[in-house]
């Protein structure tokens, strides 16, 4: 009994080891890894934890900017905030979706949220006072985004991917749309101009560290460059958002509140100060300004549309029961 048992479990291990290197020969070759084929389950649970956490991002995000559709300047900048924010919802529900191929469900993910077990981006927990953080926002925020989610558009899980690729075309709306209030307000009144330089200052560091924990205290950033669902680390996208940005400040006529910041010609990047990493972790832990007041919202949203799912699941079921009565 016992050795039939070793060998049963021995020819597992073989079928095992022949999975993974098949699995791991595809990811070498570049080729998309599906739904339906096998995959380590370490591999299923970190893109878990990573789409269900970018959807979280893009469905919190949506408050702080939704703050200002009422207050927007004018008609346009409205309607531009309007089609912004509806985009984040979208984004949201694209990877939830992507997610839910994983095997996980959406009822799930969201208990996740709303009961502050899974994380959503630091940024988003910082309070919009003005409208220049509107644009500053769109400027830094989906800036950092595109720089982020770009090299996803080629993470080997091929649903992600896929999502990202619409995702990235629509933050590029939402990156220019934030620099035209910005260049708007920086071609203004100095009353203007000290609005969008105060915004910058208070939005500038959280963007900074958007991108994540210095790879030195990255959980995740070795194996998920390995199993290429990151193309790069985050200290790499850190300094790629730092070099872009720094010209299109200087552009605007604003200060970037880095006293260290200076091109290094021998490196070619500009060298930088060190994020307040304790802020950082504070906010991850729950701790940031808007951290309640985000959790809140999103709790109340959900409580306020029970009866939109009940009455979804109430016609559901309705449907299907004259379906099957007339079959
Ligand atoms: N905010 C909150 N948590 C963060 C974070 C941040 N900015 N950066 C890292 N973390 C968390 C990680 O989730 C991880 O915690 P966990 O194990 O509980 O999930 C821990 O800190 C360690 O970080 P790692 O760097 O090891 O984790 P990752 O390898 O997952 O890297 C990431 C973090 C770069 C955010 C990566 O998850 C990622 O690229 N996610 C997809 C993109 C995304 O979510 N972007 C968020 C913004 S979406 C957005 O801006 C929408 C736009 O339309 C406005």
């Amino acid at each position: 009994m016992y050795t039939q048992s070793v060998e049963i479990s021995a020819a597992a291990d073989d079928e095992n080891d022949a999975r993974l290197a098949a699995f791991e020969a595809k990811l070498d070759r570049g080729i998309a890894i599906e739904a339906d084929d096998w995959m380590p389950a370490a591999y299923r649970e970190t893109l878990v934890r990573q789409i269900s956490q970018h959807a979280h991002s893009e469905y919190v995000g949506m408050l702080p900017e939704a703050n200002w559709i009422s207050r927007a300047p004018s008609l346009e900048r409205k309607c531009v905030l309007l089609a912004k924010v509806q985009d984040e919802a979208g984004h949201a529900l694209y990877l939830y979706s992507a997610a839910e191929t994983l095997g996980t469900s959406r009822d799930e993910m969201l208990a996740a949220l709303l009961s502050g077990r899974a994380k959503y981006s630091s940024i988003f927990n910082y309070p919009t006072l003005t409208w220049a953080d509107v644009g500053t926002i769109g400027w830094l925020v989906d800036g950092a985004a595109i720089i982020n989610q770009v090299p996803l558009t080629r993470c080997s899980y091929g649903p992600y991917a896929r999502a990202m690729v619409r995702v990235c075309k629509e933050e590029s709306f939402h990156q220019r749309q934030g620099f035209d209030v910005l260049a708007t307000l920086c071609s203004g009144t100095p009353e203007q101009r000290a609005l969008a330089q105060d915004a910058l200052d208070r939005w500038w560091w959280p963007a900074v560290m958007m991108f994540g924990p210095p790879d030195a205290q990255s959980s995740h950033n070795e194996r998920s460059m390995r199993w290429k669902i990151k193309h790069f680390t985050n200290d790499e996208l850190r300094q790629r958002f730092v070099d872009q940005t720094v010209p299109q400040a200087a552009h605007l006529g604003l200060t970037i509140p880095d006293p260290a910041l200076r091109f290094n010609a021998e490196r070619g990047h500009y060298d930088f100060g060190t994020p307040n990493w304790d802020e950082f972790f504070a906010v991850l832990r729950g701790g940031g300004p808007c951290n309640r007041e985000r959790l809140g919202a999103r709790v109340a949203a959900h409580d306020d549309g029970a009866w939109v799912r009940a009455a979804a699941a109430a016609h559901a079921l309705k449907r299907a029961e004259r379906a099957t009565s007339v079959a």
